[in-house]
């Protein structure tokens, strides 16, 4: 995609095939499929002993080959936003290597709010070198579930509530690692949308809201970029564990979407052997309780053909001969975290910024004009780079939002001051199940009030952080934690001059924070280079631009499975966690776990908010620039192949900015129930003061198609189209119409 985009950039005339390519037939054959007669010759000099140890675990993070036979192991590394740091084989203690420090990249949500397909495959490509360096051949990573959820543990990891922005970046993602050596592993595969109970869950679903909805992300990753990795999640759908899925991983997986490579459990996510040997599962991870000696014996027994067993093993060597093993003494032989890599982080912190709000401009800070500068919240000084039960980086550098302040405003004579002004929510607290959302610190209170007040400007960093929002458990609430709706009031009392900027990677209820805030940003989780992003954003070298991946809700109980009280679902299981149970060495029940009933269908997101009529704080899409900018002359027509969209869009302020154009569609006479609009396309435009650029996008019509369920197949219902330009979800700009002829 960067390549493309460097050449329409150069014409002037941005021509955007549309993001994800969901429902169309295999474009083209596998990279995978160029070793078959050199892995047919090798399957035929194995034990089968030799391929029976190739299907489960051999240390926490790798699986074996055939030493035998030249064949390398197998090293996996979670992602999916740094490679993690060295651990011994076979527990989870660190090793302490001098040179497994890595780059933390802005975690999912972050990478979302860019918006940029350019971005998530240079990401791909810093997470690729990275790994190579430290030896590593599949990343665990991108994580591209669905945000059903505002509170779902891992919606900082996740990328959006949308099909259609979580695809598009899945796939260049993908393309960006592939192209540099490193294969992906796409998860959770699938409908892992909740942490609570996540290793029993049985997921209920239709077939049209798992066509629509929650698979598209891992189809266009398969289809388009040809991923090499699948890695099967906790949970079940409609019944079935996902280990040992046969729709999920034969039939839809390999059978309809030309999948080639292999699939992963999850850690400690398999229940059966001849289930998920059949079913498509490759290795089980980390251990070989079920694919080990019982699958061996489960051969001699008859009970599983050897064939079954040699094209599992062809799935993986097909992955291992694509891609080239590190040897040993190459690894981690030099820091993985290198300027480069930094940089690609830098740049999507910059880009990943929202501008919710900004009354009375006041943003950016002029120096010139505030000489005393007030920096309160915990989160100003916190690191972000690990925690959260798994995938943690061990961060070479992290510059944190004061740090990052501080950094921009050297020599500039402005005085920076900072007050903690509420408590950290520890690992601790989390362990020992202390809420989060407590009353505000009166002594932390009170010396920041004391602050704010002899201050000009009050930069509030605000949020969660990665023990608020994590694997293995979700939020009970979207409420600011420790008390920071009560500091905001009384440093407003103080000084009515605050820019608030919220450090989270999931949804927050933010409605007390903005009556009292002139300006209020979202800053994600953003990683290494986050706090000089930040800052650059907050003093005007960047506009902002950055765009709401997911809904802000008014309040989570409006949110369609609070709202169709489908979740939390019934008393949480006493079980604890799988993950946490495996690493602590539990055997936990591998009992049925509680139903989770999607009752909302494909109405997600803003799919729910808008059809329903449902007010929202902050829409999907939505961010605000230093800049403004015009749309106008929409055409658009449609031939039996694709719907063209061309427009002008300008930049009509005196500062240079980005916007990312909206395209969705909407079909008021449709005979079939449909969301009130749906995102089909989306452009991230960089435009001058001043400037004007002309804006095609055309989309394969088979992307307007939808899941008959009676046929058990995509349709394109013929009939009328409005098409909707927009800034953000519920920001239309433009608006045209197109006919769909029958076919
Ligand atoms: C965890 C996570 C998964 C991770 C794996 C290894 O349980 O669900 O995302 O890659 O185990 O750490």
């Amino acid at each position: 995609m960067k390549r493309i985009n460097q050449l329409f950039a150069l014409s002037g005339i941005l021509i955007v095939s549309a993001a994800c390519t969901t429902g169309q037939k295999p474009e083209k054959v596998s990279a995978l499929m160029g070793h078959e007669e050199e892995i047919t010759a090798l399957i035929a000099r194995m034990t089968l002993e030799e391929k029976v140890n190739m299907l489960h675990g051999k240390h926490m993070f790798s699986s074996a080959g055939v030493e035998r036979l030249g064949i390398a192991d197998m090293e996996y590394a979670d992602g999916p936003f740094g490679i993690r740091e060295e651990m011994e084989p076979n527990s989870w203690k660190p090793l302490g290597l001098a040179t497994d420090s890595a780059t933390f990249f802005p975690t999912g949500s972050a990478l979302a709010a860019t918006w940029s397909e350019a971005l998530a495959y240079d990401y791909g490509v810093g997470m690729a070198k990275e790994a190579r360096l430290r030896g590593k051949d599949m990343i665990l990573g991108p994580a591209i579930n669905i945000q059903r959820l505002p509170t779902g543990g891992r919606t900082y990891e996740y990328l959006s509530e949308d099909p259609v922005l979580s695809a598009a970046l899945s796939v260049q993602y993908t393309l960006g690692s592939q192209d540099n050596g490193a294969a992906v592993c796409l998860k959770h595969y699938a409908l892992n949308n909740q942490e609570n109970d996540r290793g029993s869950i049985d997921v209920k679903v239709s077939a049209r809201a798992m066509r629509e909805i929650y698979l598209p992300p891992f189809e266009a990753a398969v289809r388009e970029a040809d991923a090499y990795g699948v890695m099967a999640a906790y949970n079940k759908v409609e019944g079935y564990w996902c280990s040992e899925n046969e729709l999920l991983l034969n039939r839809i997986l390999r059978d309809e979407w030309g999948f080639r490579g292999m699939v992963i459990s999850d850690w400690g996510g398999v229940h059966s052997t001849v289930g998920a040997v059949t079913s498509g599962l490759n290795v089980e991870m980390p251990g070989s309780r079920y694919m080990g000696a019982a699958l061996l014996d489960s051969v001699k027994a008859g009970v599983v053909p050897e064939s079954v067993i040699d094209t599992r093993v062809r799935e993986i060597l097909r992955v291992r001969l694509a891609i080239a093993p590190v040897p040993a003494t190459e690894a981690n032989k030099v820091m993985s975290s290198l300027p480069a890599q930094q940089q690609i982080a830098d740049e999507v912190a910059a880009h990943s910024i929202v501008l919710l709000t900004n009354d009375g401009d006041l943003l950016p800070i002029d120096p010139m004009k505030v000489k005393r500068i007030a920096v309160i919240g915990d989160n100003a000084v916190r690191r972000q780079s690990q925690g959260g039960v798994g995938a943690g980086v061990k961060a070479l550098r992290e510059v944190t939002p004061l740090e990052g302040i501080t950094n921009r405003l050297q020599g500039s004579g402005v005085t920076i001051r900072w007050a903690q002004g509420y408590r950290y929510y520890s690992m601790r607290d989390r362990y020992a199940r202390v809420s989060p959302y407590s009353d505000a610190d009166p002594k932390l209170m009170a010396e920041a009030v004391q602050l704010a007040k002899s201050s000009d400007l009050v930069i509030f960093v605000g949020g969660n952080n990665r023990e608020v929002e994590t694997e293995g458990s979700d939020r009970t609430s979207i409420t600011l934690p420790m008390g920071q709706d009560e500091l905001l009031q009384q440093l407003a009392a103080a000084n009515p001059r605050i820019v608030a900027v919220m450090v989270t990677g999931a949804p927050l209820d933010l409605r007390r924070a903005q009556q009292v805030s002139l300006a209020m940003l979202i800053s994600w989780f953003n990683g290494s280079e986050g706090g000089n992003a930040l800052a650059d954003v907050l003093l005007g070298k960047v506009s902002p631009s950055g765009k709401l991946p997911f809904t802000f809700p008014l309040q989570l109980e409006d949110s369609p499975a609070y709202s169709l009280k489908v979740y939390p679902q019934q008393a949480r299981q006493q079980q604890g966690d799988v993950f946490v149970n495996l690493v602590d060495k539990k055997e936990a029940a591998q009992e049925s776990g509680p139903v989770a009933d999607y009752a909302e269908g494909i109405f997600v997101g803003y799919r729910w908010f808008d059809t329903k009529e449902v007010p929202v704080l902050y829409p999907f899409g939505h961010g605000l620039s230093y800049t403004t900018f015009t749309y106008s002359d929409l055409q658009v027509r449609a031939d039996d192949t694709y719907l063209y969209a061309t427009l002008q869009l300008s930049n009509d302020g005196s500062r240079n900015g980005e916007e990312v154009v909206q395209l969705y569609v909407g079909r008021p006479g449709s005979k079939i129930e449909r969301p009130l609009k749906e995102l089909k396309a989306f452009r991230r435009i960089a435009l001058q003061a001043g400037e004007k650029k002309a804006v095609e996008i055309q989309i394969p019509l088979e992307k307007l198609r939808h899941w008959d369920e009676a046929a058990n197949d995509w349709k394109l219902e013929p009939g009328s189209v409005d098409v909707l330009i927009g800034s953000s979800s519920q920001n239309i700009r433009l608006t045209g119409t197109v006919q769909i002829a029958a076919r």
